[in-house]
């Protein structure tokens, strides 16, 4: 058996693998995010320690047995948070995740030094790691001072199962100080941000191991001691694993509480001018390319805090048949945007209200809006030389068939369903547990899921949303104009 734990932001999930690979069960631990002011997004450590807690014991209450023939564990999570801890390991502050945007000065002031786009392959945007330690370095030096360690926010989990500063590659390029291209720290861009390599976590890849279960942990969850700790990967790395987007011009569009096209890729292709970001894979010598936007089921969730309806309640009182755009168009740019803007400052926006502008023509506009800025993602990926032929849809957003509907019209390409189970970060993890475990091939275990139905392009309506595509694009340069 194999334990796969995924660190996401609105929880962590568990899911127990058999060594064919058959999902044996899963449970979840649910985790807040703290948003103190405008742009910021914070989480405490403790918290997904608890979550973990909670996702295990609704495993162990299920499957007892297979829990503790667990022999591998793979980590996932969020990426880029900065979770920092002092000489003893005591977390100095709540972590800064994500999408927490309030580093974007440092972070064009870190940009701007021609070494971090030439060594990481990537801009410095303010989500990423550097940037954050660059603003605490700035507002809280007390803070600063104490930093022993920096480690992301599944490294930190890391540690509390193993005892060991431990991080994989995939992860780490995510924090604007790896070299991506040679897969180790660039000591040259830790010390830009005043750090050194003490600082960080020893680096493995991926599939191998990364400590094992300390025995106290053990005990409680009815484990032998010998339990393997994979690297891991981030949860994007780690969906393609469970997605088996791990060969050469595999891609998925993921919609989670951020949406991402993913494109692996056989080299590493840099074009950080595209804001395509360009990262190790989680398996050795792999890389990938992806575009990021901040807010795909974030802005569904958004809409239904304001509407007071359920996300499932408005997707379907929107049916399953794709209609024309109505006019109605929403930026779904509430905490800022990535990919391809790179914009912290920029907020969303509804255009072109009118009085028949109903809760389902806001709900409609708002699924379209995360669909424009993910054609916006494939346009930035044309441009750094990958192109998307079909993609396969996860995450939460994919269970609206509506979406992918609208997904697939925009971007021109068929989107594809994983037949029925779930193949997302959890299930990539585990499987990085078994390869871990057991030094299995990890392209032969990586294999892409059975598709259950495919959701072709809406020809009679491609014309008009490659018209609304275009008014959504010019939305952008006029809504920052009028927000600065
Ligand atoms: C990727 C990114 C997000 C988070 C979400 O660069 O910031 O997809 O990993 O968990």
């Amino acid at each position: 058996m194999y334990l796969g734990l995924d660190l996401g932001t609105s929880g962590v999930k568990a899911m127990l693998i058999d060594g064919d690979q058959k999902i044996i069960g899963s449970a979840n631990g649910a985790l807040d995010v703290s948003r103190p002011r405008s742009g910021w997004s914070e989480q405490e450590p403790s918290h997904w320690i608890r979550a973990t807690e909670e996702a295990v014991a609704g495993l162990k209450a299920k499957h007892p047995k297979e829990l503790a023939a667990v022999k591998g564990i793979g980590l996932s999570g969020q990426m880029h948070g900065a979770t920092l801890l002092d000489a003893n390991d005591k977390v100095l502050r709540p972590c800064i995740l994500w999408n927490d945007t309030r580093s974007y000065v440092e972070a064009a002031a870190l940009d701007s030094d021609p070494r971090f786009r030439k060594l990481t392959g990537n801009i410095v945007f303010p989500g990423f790691t550097a940037p954050k330690l660059a603003w605490v370095a700035k507002h809280e030096p007390e803070i600063f001072a104490k930093v022993g360690k920096v480690l992301l926010p599944k490294d930190y989990l890391r540690l509390w199962l193993t005892g060991e500063h431990i991080s994989e590659m995939s992860d780490s390029a995510g924090t604007a100080w790896l070299d991506t291209g040679k897969r180790k720290w660039s000591s040259e861009l830790l010390a830009v941000t005043g750090l050194d390599e003490k600082q960080m976590p020893h680096l493995i890849e991926g599939t191998e191991q990364g400590g094992t279960l300390r025995s106290e942990l053990a005990g409680k969850w009815g484990m032998s001691e010998s339990v393997v700790v994979a690297g891991g990967a981030g949860d994007n790395a780690a969906s393609a694993c469970g997605m088996g987007t791990v060969s050469d011009g595999a891609a998925f569009v993921s919609l989670g509480t951020s949406g991402v096209l993913f494109a692996a890729n056989a080299a590493y292709l840099p074009k950080p001018e595209s804001a395509v970001h360009a990262f190790c894979h989680a398996l050795p010598d792999t890389w990938h390319q992806m575009g990021v936007i901040l807010s795909a089921t974030d802005a569904l969730n958004w809409h239904s805090g304001v509407t007071g309806k359920s996300a499932a309640d408005l997707t379907t009182e929107l049916g399953e048949t794709l209609k024309a755009p109505s006019g109605a168009t929403f930026l779904p740019y509430l905490s800022g945007e990535r990919t391809p803007h790179n914009d912290a400052v920029i907020r969303g926006a509804f255009i072109g209200l009118e009085h028949e502008s109903s809760r389902v023509v806001l709900t409609q506009a708002v699924l379209e809006g995360v669909s424009f800025a993910i054609r916006d993602n494939l346009e930035a990926l044309r441009s750094a030389g990958t192109d998307i032929s079909r993609v396969t849809a996860i995450g939460g957003g994919s269970r609206s068939r509506y979406w992918l509907a609208s997904i697939a019209t925009t971007l021109g390409v068929p989107v594809d369903l994983p037949a029925d189970g779930d193949f997302g970060a959890a299930f990539g993890a585990a499987r990085l547990g078994l390869i871990a475990a057991t030094g299995a091939d990890p392209v032969a275990v990586c294999t892409p899921p059975k598709t259950a139905g495919t959701i072709e392009p809406v020809a009679a309506l491609s014309g008009a949303y490659e018209d609304a595509y275009k008014r959504y694009r010019a939305l952008y340069p006029a809504i920052k104009s009028l927000q600065r």
